[in-house]
């Protein structure tokens, strides 16, 4: 007999074994640890629950689930985001994870809209929520470029972020973000709470760019690794020939190198990222590729709307993509229109 209870801090070490056993993907079959604390990524949401499926007394499953304000076609909306749904390999196809998924929107009870958001080769995951009413509403896109070489670093003067930047930051991502669903306006306490609770991130890692004291762009460097190690647990057949083949060239010349089964890999994710003059946004690409080299990691990753407009200048850099969808399902009568350019949040992936 499965039961749903809220998990507790000394769930912990049944909830790090239990990640350990769910990799996810198809192509790329990627395994995610949290070591030593698998709350950590709950931690950084304001409002958030953890909830497990326990048999026998023992952990079979869990999910997580967060509330979120924001605004789709300019209507304000509560939300209800689902994330770290996980079962365990040998309890799969019993109902257990469409429980979870279902007791989580349940006990959000004011909620609009539940949402999710799942990489586009994730099929039974992508099974699941469809079978639960869910709809694919938008497409997005990780454009995760290898770090492998210093680069020329950019002609423009960025620096990190100093706590007198935050009133201008905070403006200039209201203003570039206003127009994008599933974003909130934020306020400078709202902006000062996020950062300093993401593990990794801080104004240190947010660089600005001032003109005449003015601040025309900033783009922000967060360390993934300081919540999850990744590792590939399996390549596909096209993968690992790829793999093969770059190795074989980088004997020859400094080339990218794809993910090696086994070997945990970095990621540095761009987020907040706002600009008024795109010419200045693409410097401050360079500008971040430059110091990921010295972060030593193996992919400086943005997550874009296909609607982006840097995404020419992001695609220059030869990313490897990864397709994402957001799958959502209305909770009560009110109409929700589609989505138009879409803030996507590092953290919700
Ligand atoms: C995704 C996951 C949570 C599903 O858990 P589960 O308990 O097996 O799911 P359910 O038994 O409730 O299945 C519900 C529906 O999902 C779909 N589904 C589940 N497994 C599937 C599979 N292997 N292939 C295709 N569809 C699948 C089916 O539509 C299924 O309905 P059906 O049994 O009537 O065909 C589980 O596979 C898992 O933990 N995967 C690894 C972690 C992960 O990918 N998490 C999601 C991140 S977004």
């Amino acid at each position: 007999m499965v039961s749903i209870r809220l998990a507790v801090d000394s769930d912990n070490s049944q909830l790090l074994n239990l990640e350990k056993m769910c990799p996810q993907g198809t192509n790329l079959v990627l395994s995610f640890d949290r070591s030593p604390d698998f709350f950590s990524r709950s931690r950084v949401y304001k409002d958030s629950r953890l909830y497990v499926a326990e048999e026998d007394r023992k952990i079979v499953g869990t999910v997580g689930a967060t509330a979120k304000e924001f605004n789709i076609s300019g209507e304000a909306v509560k939300a209800v985001y689902i994330y770290d749904l996980r079962v365990n390999p040998s309890c799969r196809g019993k109902g257990i994870g469409t429980r979870l998924v279902q007791h989580a929107m349940t006990e959000q009870n004011e909620a609009d809209l539940a949402y999710g958001v799942i990489v586009n080769d994730n099929y039974p995951s992508v099974g699941l929520f469809r079978k639960l009413g869910f709809q694919g509403i938008r497409d997005f896109t990780l454009f995760n470029i290898p770090v492998f070489k210093r680069r020329d670093c950019a002609t423009l003067n960025a620096r990190p972020s100093i706590s007198e930047d935050v009133p201008q930051i905070v403006d200039l991502l209201n203003s570039y973000y206003g127009n994008h669903d599933f974003f909130a306006k934020l306020t400078e306490d709202d902006f000062m709470e996020r950062t300093g609770k993401l593990p990794g991130y801080g104004l240190v890692n947010l660089q600005v760019v001032e003109i005449e004291d003015k601040i025309e762009a900033c783009a922000g460097l967060w360390d993934y690794s300081k919540i999850f190690s990744i590792t590939a647990v399996h390549v596909s057949a096209k993968l690992a020939l790829l793999r093969y083949l770059l190795k074989f060239i980088n004997v020859f010349k400094n080339t990218m190198q794809l993910p090696s089964v086994g070997k945990p890999f970095r990621i540095l994710y761009i987020r907040d990222l706002a600009f008024g003059k795109p010419e200045i946004a693409t410097e401050l690409i360079k500008h971040c590729l430059c110091l990921a080299y010295s972060y030593n990691c193996n992919f400086l990753t943005f997550a874009l709307d296909p609607a982006e407009s840097i995404i020419p200048a992001v695609s220059k850099h030869n990313p490897i993509r990864t397709l994402y969808r957001i799958y959502t399902k209305s909770l009560n009568d009110k109409i929700l229109h589609n989505p138009r350019i879409t803030y996507i949040d590092p953290m919700d992936l």
